[in-house]
């Protein structure tokens, strides 16, 4: 007889209709934590990150490292990582195939001791999501890479520095950037990447690294120079606050026409964002208290590109387009990152939407309000998507499998509670 256990997954309830109000706080950001967390591997001092959100890929970065060998214990927003004892080189499917962010354990494992091996990451439900330019630039700086049973075996002698353009298909590649540059520190000579990723993400990864003592210049650019350095330390270091969320909750504000204050957010982080949303009615003040959102009650469709940054980010395109399901008029998203990423678009046209996808295009035709249903969130940006049209849906909206979500937001309805949103969890 075989006993199938169900793990329970809980899911969002929110009633919608109420305007935020108040003031909420962002957290750090997710896609800056992770990468830096794996850059501790590369030095035997103990490491302090501080700002770090509380969440699931945060944990399964945790359980990574400790696979290593490392230390890594999170504690009231701060991650102590010491990463000594490392002896294990090997990343497992397992862990890598639920995150893949992980794959960037990659560069640093590479620039400490020459060897490392780690699980492809696989594919995900928003596209193919190759690691080709990841593997390009590693290979660029003297490593051999061989793929066995599912796994990318890497070993060099020593790595050398070289000048790489590492542009794909798709413009500049985030984690790439972020694996080469991490491998590049303890190599021997200069690396010059050219197409580098801008994102602020990759900023930040790179002045913890030269708090670490490495030797990088030109990050925020599209041209990025990495003069190795023989030896990293330890290093203390705050996370920036996360774009994403601090956007999402920009949109939640717009899109219940509240009245909310982000604080901690950056608006040079959001600038992409921010303009579109001027253009439809949307003002977002810097004050010093933070962003102040401020929404006219008939808002105008706007036609988004999502491309890499500085240009209008794929992790909000979820997100803006519940706002412009909900703006009369017709409204033209085009996704140029991940081509795929529309599985919110069938979710959204049960709640009401009228959205019609093409190709990498949705064609929004904006209707009054959406009206609440129970809706599955496919992925992380998604699901957020998903919570903001329930949040300005009338009637009851449950969205299921939030699991995505908790991995990136920290307790998002929390803080939309806060708010005054009627939201709640429950187990389905
Ligand atoms: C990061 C973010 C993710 C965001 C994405 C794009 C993290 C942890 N995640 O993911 O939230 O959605 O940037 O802003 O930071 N590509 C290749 N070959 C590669 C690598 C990427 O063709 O080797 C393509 C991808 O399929 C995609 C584009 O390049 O079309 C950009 O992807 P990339 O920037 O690498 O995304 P991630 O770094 O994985």
């Amino acid at each position: 007889m075989t006993i199938i256990f169900m793990i329970p997954l809980d899911k969002l309830v929110i009633e919608g209709g109420v305007p935020l109000k108040g003031t909420v706080m962002v957290s750090g950001a997710k896609n800056s934590v992770l990468p830096i967390m794996a850059a501790c591997l590369l030095t035997e001092s103990a490491c302090k990150i501080s700002n770090v959100p509380d969440l699931k890929d945060v944990i399964t970065m945790v359980k990574i490292l400790r696979s290593l060998g490392a230390h890594a214990e999170l504690e009231d927003g701060v991650l102590s990582i010491n990463a000594k004892n490392v002896r294990n080189h090997t990343a497992d499917y397992k862990l890598v195939s639920t995150m893949r962010a992980s794959f960037c354990v990659l560069g640093p494992l590479l620039g400490r001791f020459k060897k490392a091996k780690v699980s492809l990451p696989g594919g995900c439900v928003i596209g193919a999501r190759p690691v080709d330019l990841h593997l390009k630039g590693i290979k660029n700086l003297g490593v051999d890479i061989d793929i066995q049973a599912g796994y990318v075996v890497a070993t060099s002698r020593r790595l050398r520095g070289k000048s790489m353009f590492l542009g794909g298909d798709y413009g500049s590649s985030v984690l790439a950037t972020g694996n080469v540059m991490m491998a590049a520190v303890l190599a021997e000579g200069k690396t010059i990447i050219e197409s580098a990723a801008c994102e602020p993400e990759v900023v930040d990864l790179a002045d913890f690294l030269n708090k670490m003592g490495a030797k990088i210049k030109g990050q925020g650019t599209p041209c990025i120079e990495i003069e190795g350095v023989k030896h990293l330390r330890g290093a203390e270091y705050s996370i920036i606050p996360d774009r994403i969320e601090a956007g999402t909750l920009i949109l939640a504000s717009a899109i219940t026409r509240g009245d909310v204050l982000i604080k901690g957010a950056l608006k040079s982080h959001l600038g992409a964002l921010i303009d579109k949303l001027a253009q439809m009615g949307v003002k977002v003040k810097d004050t010093e208290a933070g962003l102040k959102v401020k929404t006219e009650n008939k808002l105008k469709p706007v036609n988004i590109t999502t491309l890499p940054y500085p240009c209008f980010p794929t992790d909000m395109q979820a997100q803006i387009m519940s706002l412009l399901s909900v703006t009369q008029g017709v409204s033209v998203i085009t996704e140029k990152i991940y081509p795929d990423r529309f599985m919110h678009v069938a979710e959204l046209n049960r709640m009401g939407a009228n959205i019609m996808r093409e190709g990498p295009h949705a064609i929004i035709e904006g209707k009054k309000f959406f009206s609440g249903a129970p809706v599955m969130a496919s992925d992380l940006r998604a699901s957020a998507g998903l919570v903001l049209a329930g949040l300005a849906a009338k009637g009851r909206t449950d969205v299921r499998r939030i699991y995505h979500l908790d991995r990136g937001y920290e307790k998002l309805e929390v803080k939309l509670k806060l708010l005054g949103a009627r939201i709640w969890r429950e187990r389905e």
